[in-house]
């Protein structure tokens, strides 16, 4: 047998190694027994070193083209191994893509922020601007300017906290009637939202909650307009049959007052109070009440989103607990 010949039936062997190799470990071994240092095509080198000159080169040259065919063999072979594990482990960890998805948590609104924005869109499009006060507020702003007597029950410790320097965290939003009107020429409408604090905690009370102030002054207006508008607000958050009640009642910055009630399971809940503004608040604020004159109202935005989203406990609007969140 020439040396051509052998190389031949080397490189024929090699091929079916290769083709017979099931594994990447034994394909690897199978390499090593041809291509190895060791291996059968550097024996075969060897010999070819103790050939005649002449025949040295050519033998040579056949012996590197072999080598590289057989490596060419063994990486196609290795990318086809590689392909089929990659299949059965597809085969075997099954995608389904029929399955419903796993589904990523995301955060909403909460119930207050909705129906604030709700009621600063309902109220914006009735030409209302937006004022906002501090929560600590003065005697003045928050009892005196709004005709509260001083003997007055709500200045009693039982109702209202107070802080240093005679200030009180405010009680309700109506003092920023009393900054915003203060220095201003009417006609003007604005409401005003945000938190207030009472010495208070039961289902429907909390000691910090929130209202939305509303006030309206002009040269003509009546308490038909006050009520139209509230029904329309109502109507605007709870929908379109919703019923209020309007009850006669007291406060000290508006003649006549009313507090007005929305249906609650088991009879009728309060959602805030309303009037045509006091003339001495008027006065207060520098504005003349024999010229202007002008309606108010104060509502419960905590109780408006409890009625709006089904929440039986005003706590439920301050714990974060997520399964209320959830049903907005
Ligand atoms: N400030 C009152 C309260 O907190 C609510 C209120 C009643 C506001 C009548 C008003 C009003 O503006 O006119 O109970």
């Amino acid at each position: 047998m020439s040396e051509l010949e052998s190389l031949e039936a080397l490189e024929s062997e090699a091929r079916e190694a290769i083709a017979g190799a099931d594994g990447v470990q034994q394909l690897v071994e199978v390499r090593a027994r041809y291509l190895g240092r060791k291996g059968s095509v550097a024996a075969y080198l060897r010999g070819v070193g103790k050939l005649a000159p002449e025949a040295r080169g050519p033998a040579g040259q056949a012996a590197n083209a072999a080598k590289q065919r057989i490596e060419d063999w063994v990486a196609a072979r290795r990318a086809e191994l590689e392909r089929d594990a990659t299949g059965r482990s597809l085969a075997e960890h099954r995608y389904d893509t029929s399955l419903p998805g796993a589904g990523a948590p995301h955060g909403r609104l909460h119930p207050l922020t909705w129906v604030l924005r709700d009621a600063v869109e309902f109220f914006s499009a009735l030409g209302f601007s937006v004022e906002e006060g501090p929560e600590v507020e003065t005697d003045w702003n928050n009892f005196g300017a709004l005709n509260f007597p001083d003997d007055h029950p709500a200045r009693d410790v039982q109702d209202t906290f107070f802080v240093e320097g005679g200030h009180v965290l405010r009680t309700h939003t109506s003092p920023v009637q009393v900054r915003t009107m203060t220095g201003r020429t009417p006609p003007f409408r604005f409401i005003a939202p945000g938190r207030v604090y009472r010495y208070d905690n039961d289902a429907t009370h909390a000691p910090m909650f929130h209202q939305v102030e509303g006030f309206l002054v002009d040269d003509r207006t009546t308490f038909a307009d006050l009520k139209g508008v509230l029904y329309a607000f109502a109507r605007h958050m709870f929908g379109a049959d919703t019923e209020l009640r309007f009850r006669a009642h007291f406060f000290p910055f508006t003649e006549p007052s009313a507090e007005i009630d929305f249906s609650w399971p088991g009879g009728w809940l309060e959602w805030g109070g309303c009037g045509m503004i006091h003339p001495h608040v008027l006065a207060n604020c520098g504005i003349d009440p024999d010229r202007w004159q002008g309606w108010a109202f104060g509502m419960g935005l905590d109780r408006t989103a409890m009625q709006r989203f089904g929440i039986p406990h005003i706590r439920h609007l301050f714990e974060g607990d997520v399964r209320v969140l959830e049903q907005v």
